[in-house]
């Protein structure tokens, strides 16, 4: 299949979770991941990420950095990549940050559980709507449209439903990950990937590339996943 190159970036506590229990967004990335995290969607064609957190947290996905921002348009490229949102039922506020910010150009991939009213809003906020025959949004579709949308790189940041399912298809390339020096424990906290889960047997590989120890006390992994024959 014709698809991007994607790849996963999280920020996680030392126990592998990347939200409180109280699924608010809290805060993990140091200044420093923050400053990664803008350099990688500068160079990204696409950023996108799942329903829950985009209906729940509403974030810009912008490029914070007038520089990077500048130089992307020195490339000829726009100042902000794609934003793209995956969601069963779409249900944006009408001030939504995510629609509006940064003039990026976006793309929601649906399904028929959307209200006709909110497939009409959004086109009017000029968000381009793919809607899905099924109960969810097909993902192998998803990365073959957006491939013939120009997408050669995505960026995908979360959450936990959505990394999974993605790498459960063996639509993930690489994952990488700040790993804070910090604890937040909880049963019912996401962690990078949950959905189903794998049986040991299925589990999937990863081969580590490249790590870094950082002096806030973080760590950085990237990992490549390896194709399974
Ligand atoms: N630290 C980090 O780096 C980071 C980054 C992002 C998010 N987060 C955290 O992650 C948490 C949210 O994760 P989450 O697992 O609850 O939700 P999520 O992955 O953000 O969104 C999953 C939702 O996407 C929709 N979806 C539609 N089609 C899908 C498909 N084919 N496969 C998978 N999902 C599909 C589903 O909506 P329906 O349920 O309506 O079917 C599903 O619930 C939040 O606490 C957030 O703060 C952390």
């Amino acid at each position: 299949m014709d698809r991007p190159y994607v790849f996963i970036n999280v920020a996680m506590t030392a126990d592998g979770k990347i939200d409180t229990s109280a699924r608010r967004g809290a805060a993990i990335s140091s200044a420093r991941d923050k400053e990664r995290v803008d350099k990688l969607r500068a160079e990204s064609d696409a950023v996108m990420v799942g329903g829950r957190t985009l209906l729940d947290e509403d974030p810009k996905l912008t490029v914070k950095s007038e520089a990077l921002r500048a130089e992307r348009v020195g490339r000829g490229l726009p100042p902000n990549p794609m934003k793209v949102g995956v969601v069963t039922r779409a249900d944006f506020k009408s001030h939504s940050k995510f629609l509006h910010e940064g003039g990026a150009r976006i793309v929601i991939f649906t399904t028929h559980r959307t209200s006709n009213e909110q497939l009409a809003f959004l086109r009017s906020q000029n968000a381009e709507v793919v809607v899905h025959d099924g109960e969810r949004v097909d993902l192998q579709e998803m990365m073959q449209a957006l491939r013939e949308l120009g997408i050669k790189r995505l960026m995908v940041e979360g959450g936990a439903t959505l990394n999974f399912e993605l790498i459960r298809l063996g639509l993930v390339d690489e994952v990488s990950a700040y790993v804070a020096p910090m604890i937040f424990g909880g049963e019912t906290a996401p962690t990078m990937a949950a959905g189903s889960g794998l049986e040991r047997s299925g589990a999937v590989p990863l081969r580590l590339i490249h790590f870094e120890n950082w002096d806030d006390g973080g760590v950085l992994l990237q990992y490549k996943v390896e194709k399974v024959s």
